[in-house]
Order: structure tokens, then C-alpha cells, then sequence
């Protein structure tokens, strides 16, 4: 069985560069990340190709439209075999539970994670576009309404994880990104936490990519950051 909390973003262009980067990998130690990039470049084949390879796949396409269209787009997503999808929380309570009820029909049913704020957005963006209160306060106020809706948990940054665990409490999954292990390059994330922190922290999946991507070793520099997590 797959006990892995690390998930490694395959923040790559093309098949090819992605599939060499996967066979390095056992997919009994690790969970792996299909982001906008590579499902552009590469489409649902490479999903297939590597769930059939056993990986557990997130497909992190941040679903955000009209309830119809997003339930649809998530019954496919679960057609394809993955184990995560995720849906923009902001898409509002309809979206999410025809998200949720579309799953629930699936014959493989995909963990549905939230993105709340998306940690890229500044407090002065998000009062442009509208969104009231602190950031830390929309990201509450999302995670919440995620909940409601009968989701199974949401994307956040390893700085808030402490506080959406207390208030959202156990068995909500918390992933988050913006991990860095000590000693490795902060690249462009800024708000950041070791792997080891955001676990004690209550996340539950770390998203990973750069400091195992570009590693001479992705194994080796995967092992080193799953053996230093601390087991709850
Ligand atoms: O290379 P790095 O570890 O920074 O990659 C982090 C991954 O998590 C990337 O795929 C990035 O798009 C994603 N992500 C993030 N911050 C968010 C949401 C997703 O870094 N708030």
C-alpha cells in the first residue's frame, strides 16, 4: 500500500522529459502531480499511461465554471483513473456539490480537493477582483465552504495549515505546497515551510517538485525528505 505524503509536480512540457523523470520513480513511495503544463502538452494519454503504471495521480486542473460543465470535466477526470482532482472553491456552492455528485456516480472515485486563494494573489489583487477581508480570511472562509459542500479537503499553503486544522478539524486532507527541505533552493516560493513542519503542522500531502525534479538523484532526494517526516 502507497503511505506516501509526498507528492512530486511534474512541472514538465512534454511527454517525453516526464516519462524518463517517472521511471526513476517507484510508485509505491511516492504520489505524482499532472499540472496545466504537461496535461496541455501531453493530454489524458500520459494520465493513463502512468496510472497504469500504478502511480497515484493528482490531476491539478483547477476546475472553475458553470456547475454542468465542471461536474462533467470531473467525471472524466475520475474516467482517466486518477486519485485527486481539484476544483476552484471560488466556482462557488453549486459548482462544488455538482463536483461532489458527479464523483459520487464514478465507478473510481477521485479524492475533490479545493484550491482556496490561490497563494500568488496579494491582498491588494484580491480586493480588486472583489474578495473581501485579509487573504487569510478568504482562505477560512473558502475552506469552510468547501467543506460544506461536502469536499474532501483543499489545497493550501504549509502557514495555514495549523489554523484550517483547527477550524475545519480532523480528516479534512490538507496538501499543501511552498515546501522546501532545509538547505535547498527557496526558488520562486516565498512563503515556505520544511517538509517535516508542515506535517507537524496537520498537512497531510506536501506537493514537491523543483527539489526533487532537479535533483542529480529524484529517488535519493525523495527518500531523503520521506524519511524525515515525522509519522502522526
Ligand atoms: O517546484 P515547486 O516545489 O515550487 O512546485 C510546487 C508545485 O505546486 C507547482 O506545481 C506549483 O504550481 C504548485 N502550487 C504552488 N502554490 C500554490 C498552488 C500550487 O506552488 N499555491
Amino acid at each position: 500500500m502507497n503511505n506516501s505524503k509526498v507528492i512530486i509536480a511534474l512541472d514538465f512540457n512534454n511527454m517525453g522529459t516526464a516519462l524518463s523523470f517517472v521511471l526513476q520513480l517507484d510508485p509505491q513511495k511516492c504520489r505524482i502531480k499532472v499540472g496545466k503544463e504537461l496535461f496541455t502538452s501531453a493530454g489524458p494519454k500520459i494520465v493513463e499511461r502512468f496510472v497504469g503504471m500504478g502511480f497515484d495521480v493528482f490531476l491539478d486542473l483547477k476546475f472553475h465554471d458553470i456547475p454542468n460543465t465542471v461536474a462533467k470535466a470531473c467525471a472524466e477526470a475520475a474516467k482517466l483513473g486518477v486519485w485527486m482532482v481539484n476544483v476552484h472553491a471560488s466556482g462557488g456552492r453549486s459548482m462544488m456539490i455538482a463536483a461532489r455528485e458527479a464523483i459520487d456516480q464514478c465507478e473510481n472515485k477521485p479524492l475533490l480537493i479545493g484550491v482556496t486563494v490561490l497563494t500568488s494573489l496579494s491582498a491588494i489583487e484580491l480586493q480588486e477582483v472583489g474578495v473581501q477581508g485579509t487573504p487569510e480570511e478568504a482562505v477560512e472562509r473558502l475552506a469552510k465552504l468547501a467543506q460544506s459542500t461536502g469536499l474532501d479537503g483543499v489545497v493550501c499553503s504549509p502557514l495555514e495549515t495549523a489554523k484550517l486544522r483547527k477550524s475545519c478539524g480532523d480528516g479534512f486532507l490538507l496538501v499543501t505546497p511552498g515546501v522546501r527541505p532545509k538547505g535547498s533552493a527557496q526558488d520562486d516560493q516565498t512563503r515556505i515551510l520544511t517538509p517535516e513542519d508542515a506535517i507537524n503542522n496537520g498537512s497531510d500531502y506536501l506537493v514537491i517538485g523543483r527539489p526533487i525534479t532537479q535533483a542529480d538523484d529524484p529517488a535519493a532526494a525523495l527518500n531523503v525528505i520521506s524519511t524525515a517526516l515525522p509519522s502522526l
